[in-house]
């Protein structure tokens, strides 16, 4: 759902904290300090400069300024300029310069603190155990390595199995909730992780946070839980589909619309916007003496299970108790794979050690616990430069804009060029050629530009300018058009070949006719040679000459033959899709698929006919219309027929005729007996 992360914040923040001018200075050093660019450079050592004594303090000093600034867009402007990954990076340098020279570690280092999300007016209160914050690991080795640490800091042997609990690490504000005597007393977020913003009212709207909770049947008087709000995906998609209709801001993602509905004034807004409240850490439990319980379980499991059984929200689905590092490892590494199945935005794993004596052993920093690490995903976000705008023709004619981008890991994928879908899009968000962009992957894989940084633009920032011919047709003019409703511009007639191959290419493709072994490079050469002119001669091609071309052979040619005979037979539904029919997808395809017997019925068809069908619009129907009016259209597909391809309405086809949505989608009826009302034959087709 890309396009409903379209409307973005893009504005320079002058305030008095940071002029633009001083904006500007500080991203120039950030970007200095980055000079590694992006994600899979990990060695912090590659980041910056920190050879000798003095250099090193030069560089602390810079890098206090950098996280400070950045924190502030981040927490506080909800607007951050670099992605979660670089600010990482940047904090590992300056962990490693403090490490390397103590005496550069000042009490107001960003290292010595958690992040702080407070904003100025809501009433902060204390929490009863500071709430820090989490050490970060990226790989195996990092794991490998908190887990000899971990043995270190409790005096084990190196072969020690240490057991570990994995969890989801959500993606959404961080709460506390503070119970005494069995009923919901306050509610905070993390703010600096010894003050919060308390926000009581809005928790109490929130149905997985319960108001009463048994504590007191365990001996507990008291209790602070941390936990995080968040919202699921889908509930989030949905809302910010209606606030495109209801003409609002849309929210830049679940987190952000988790974090400020937590901190709206109306809990109706809270509630509306659908906020749930997972519990992750039991962070401090007294008795009624007032003696702290915290040790009142064995495991940190064992806790968390009992505050599921006290009816709070747990993660289960996502969590295992691991009997080493090595599973702990296994159980990471499948869920970066399948982070985007799980219903909550999560950025990585957290990884406990069970053992409650064993943590105690470990203890803490300033900063984080010593027996935690979060294992981070492979960046989703990341910047990178935007170095030119290309424009490429499609299948219908359709022009569509596609950045170059300096290439940047994403997720563990190289990304080196994204579709910028449309001229609207383009100035909607007013992307230059020469920008620093931000670039994210979401859970639907296409990656897609968020925003440019506008604050590090220098002037050199090209406007790149929407063609008026055919970008691609370099013999002739082909002036484009830009017909009423559509936001695309299209080449209205092709002199140059370069739809007729877009058409071959998605004829061949896997959601059209899928003929395997049909690359893009052998669709163009065998146009170039002359043997494709229409899609019909994909069923005539000489394997013989095939065979002696260049790279080929008689196994290819032999292969190729094989995946054409088969597509022959395929269900007139990939058929239908494969044609290139303007707004003719695969569902609709499906669709249509349905209601014939024989591709040719749809001569018949007029505009009515088919906007009866249900979720056929009427400018797909002309389109289809205009289709099978065209006598060279139905030339092609009877040439495709005499060749052996299949046009007749398969059992597949009629399958999906069925309503797959429906109430009854997938059961079985079974009618006996003497019906009332109608014959069997007829109540069946109703069904
Ligand atoms: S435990 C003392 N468990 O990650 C231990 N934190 O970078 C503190 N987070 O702001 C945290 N999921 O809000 C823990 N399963 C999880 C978590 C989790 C998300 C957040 C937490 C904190 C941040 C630390």
């Amino acid at each position: 759902m890309p396009n409903l992360w379209l409307i973005f914040k893009n504005k320079n923040y002058p305030t008095a904290m940071y002029p633009v001018e001083e904006q500007r200075r500080i991203n120039e050093i950030s970007k200095q300090l980055l000079t590694s660019n992006n994600v899979e450079e990990r060695n912090p050592e590659t980041i910056g400069n920190g050879g000798n004594a003095a250099e090193a303090a030069k560089t602390v000093a810079d890098l206090h300024q950098v996280l400070r600034y950045h924190e502030w867009r981040y927490y506080i402007m909800d607007d951050p300029q670099i992605s979660d990954y670089e600010y990482d990076m940047l904090y590992k340098k300056l962990e490693s310069l403090e490490d390397r020279f103590p005496e550069l570690q000042t009490p107001d280092s960003p290292t010595m603190r958690v992040g702080d999300d407070r904003v100025s007016d809501m009433p902060t209160v204390p929490h009863l155990t500071p709430m820090l914050s989490l050490e970060n690991s990226y790989n195996a080795e990092d794991l490998n390595d908190f887990d000899e640490q971990v043995k270190k800091l409790a005096d084990l042997e190196a072969d020690t199995d240490i057991e570990y609990v994995v969890e989801p690490k959500f993606d959404g504000g961080t709460i506390a909730l503070v119970y005494e005597n069995d009923a919901l007393l306050r509610a905070a977020t993390r703010g600096n992780g010894v003050m919060g913003e308390e926000m009581t009212h809005n928790a109490k709207v929130m149905r997985s946070i319960p108001l009463k909770a048994a504590f007191s049947k365990s001996g507990i008087r008291k209790v602070e839980l941390r936990g995080e709000a968040l919202i699921r995906k889908d509930i989030f998609e949905k809302a910010n589909k209606q606030r495109e209709a209801d003409g609002l801001q849309l929210f830049a993602n679940p987190r952000n619309a988790a974090t400020g509905g937590l901190r709206t004034k109306d809990p109706k807004e809270t509630k509306a916007r659908g906020i749930e409240a997972f519990v992750y850490q039991l962070g401090y439990a007294e008795n009624t003496e007032g003696v702290v319980v915290y040790n009142k379980f064995k495991t940190h499991h064992d806790s968390i299970e009992y505050l599921g059984t006290l009816g709070f929200k747990i993660p289960s689905a996502a969590t295992k108790v691991c009997k080493n590092i090595a599973e702990v490892i296994a159980f990471c590494n499948e869920w970066q794979e399948k982070r985007d199945s799980y219903d909550y935005e999560i950025d990585g794993m957290v990884v406990k050690v069970n053992d409650l004596e064993l943590q105690s052993r470990c203890g803490y920093t300033s900063h984080h616990p010593r027996w935690a690490i979060a294992f981070k995903f492979k960046a989703k976000q990341a910047t990178t430069k935007l170095l030119n705008v290309e424009y490429q023709v499609g299948k219908v004619g359709s022009i569509t804009p596609v950045a170059k981008l300096q290439p940047v890991q994403l997720a563990g994928v190289t990304v080196s060029s994204v579709s910028l879908h449309n001229e609207d899009f383009i100035a909607s968000k007013d992307i230059r050629i020469g920008d620093t962009v931000l670039v994210e992957r979401a859970g639907d894989v296409i990656p897609y530009i968020v925003k440019p940084i506008v604050d590090l633009r220098d002037g050199s920032e090209q406007v790149s300018q929407y063609p008026k011919f055919c970008p691609i047709n370099k013999n002739e003019q082909v002036a484009l058009v830009r017909e009423e409703g559509e936001s695309a511009w299209r080449c209205p007639e092709c002199t140059c070949g370069a739809q007729p191959f877009q058409r071959f290419v998605y004829h061949a493709s896997k959601d059209a006719m899928d003929i395997e072994g049909l690359s893009k490079a052998t669709i163009e050469r065998f146009q170039q040679l002359g043997w494709l002119k229409t899609i019909a001669d994909f069923y005539r091609l000489d394997y013989d000459a095939i065979s002696k071309l260049e790279g080929f052979g008689k196994k290819s040619a032999d292969n190729l033959e094989k995946a054409i005979e088969k597509a022959k037979k395929n269900p007139i539904q990939r058929l239908l899709n494969s044609l290139s029919v303007h707004h003719l997808g695969r569902k609709a395809s499906k669709l249509l698929a349905a209601e014939v017997d024989h591709v040719l019925d749809f001569t018949h068809f007029d505009v009515a006919k088919l906007t009866a069908i249900k979720e056929i619009g009427p400018v797909l129907a002309q389109n289809v219309v205009d289709y099978f009016q065209n006598e060279k259209n139905i030339a092609v597909l009877k040439d495709m027929e005499s060749l052996g391809v299949n046009l007749k309405a398969t059992d597949e086809d009629r399958k999906l005729a069925q309503n797959t949505e429906g109430v009854l989608f997938g059961k079985t009826i079974l009618f006996t007996g003497t019906l009332m009302q109608f014959p069997r034959e007829q109540a069946e087709k109703a069904a």
